[in-house]
This record gives structure tokens, sequence and C-alpha cells, in this order.
């Protein structure tokens, strides 16, 4: 796992903390706030946005990463990500979330609430055998292999 000082992990975890500040949550009530660092050293931050039609609701990890690459640029990679919860209570990055985040941070380090308290995984520990290829069949009978931020 790659070097994360505490002052980092502290700093990352503050910042999902006020993210969570901004969070649309009428219908679950629960806040959720997430911050990223990048490989390039830039900081964005997310929070969850819900929707009356409840599956267009944004997850905070997904809004902080959507805002990486619509400012960064397609390149943008996640080094760290933390995810906290105004309800100060575990909560790890739902499976929509840990696909966007490997699909941004293959090498990516996830900081979250366990059960006793922030803890760090891989985006593999978190998502072992992801989606990460598939083959294209062509109609002229090629192949054409597709990989994960290629
Ligand atoms: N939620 C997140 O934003 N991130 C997570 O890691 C877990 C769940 C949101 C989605 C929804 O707005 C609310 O929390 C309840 O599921």
């Amino acid at each position: 796992m790659p070097e994360l000082t505490p002052e980092v992990r502290e700093k990352l975890i503050t910042l999902a903390q006020q993210a969570f500040e901004n969070a649309y949550v009428p219908y679950s009530k629960f806040h959720v706030g997430s911050a990223i660092l990048t490989e390039d050293g830039d900081i964005f931050t997310g929070c969850n946005v819900e929707n009356i039609a409840y599956p267009v609701g944004c997850c905070a990890e997904r809004t902080a990463t959507v805002k990486m690459v619509s400012e960064k640029g397609p390149q943008a990679k996640i080094k760290y990500i933390a995810v906290a919860t105004k309800a100060d209570i575990p909560c790890t990055p739902c499976g929509m979330c840990r696909q966007t985040i490997q699909e941004f941070g293959p090498n990516a380090v996830v900081i979250y609430k366990g059960d006793k308290g922030y803890e760090e995984r891989t985006i593999s520990q978190l998502l072992p055998g992801a989606f990460t290829d598939f083959v294209s069949l062509e109609d002229d009978g090629t192949h054409t292999s597709i990989q994960s931020g290629a």
C-alpha cells in the first residue's frame, strides 16, 4: 500500500467531513462526503446528491470523481479517496462507487470508517476481480481488446 502519512490521512478525512455539509439528502437523511487526493497532488471533494427518482442520485465518491475528471481531464488519477458520514458510523463505498474508483484509480487507497475507526484498503481489496477489460467483436469478424483507462 502506498505511503499515507497521518497528516494527509487527517486532512482528507477533515475535507470529507466538511463536504458532507453540502449533501442533498431529503430522502435518506444520510450525509456523505468524500475527498480525493490525485496522483498529481490536487484535491477534489464531493457529497451525495439525491433525487426523487431514487436511482438518479449520486454518491459522494462519484460526485468527487466526476468533479476531478471534469476539472483535471481524463488522465486524472485518484491516489487516495476518503469517505465520511455525518452520522459518524462505518460506511464503505457502494459497488458502483468501487467500480468508478477502480476506473480512475486502479492503485487507489480508500480511507473509510470501519468497525474500529478509520481504516485503509486498496481498491483491489475492496473490488477483487474487478471488471477492467473486454473484447469487442466487430462486424467484420475482427476482435478489439478494450481495457479500462486505456
Ligand atoms: N452513499 C454515498 O454517498 N456513499 C457511500 O459510500 C454510501 C452511500 C449515499 C447514497 C445515498 O444518497 C445515501 O448515501 C443512502 O444510501
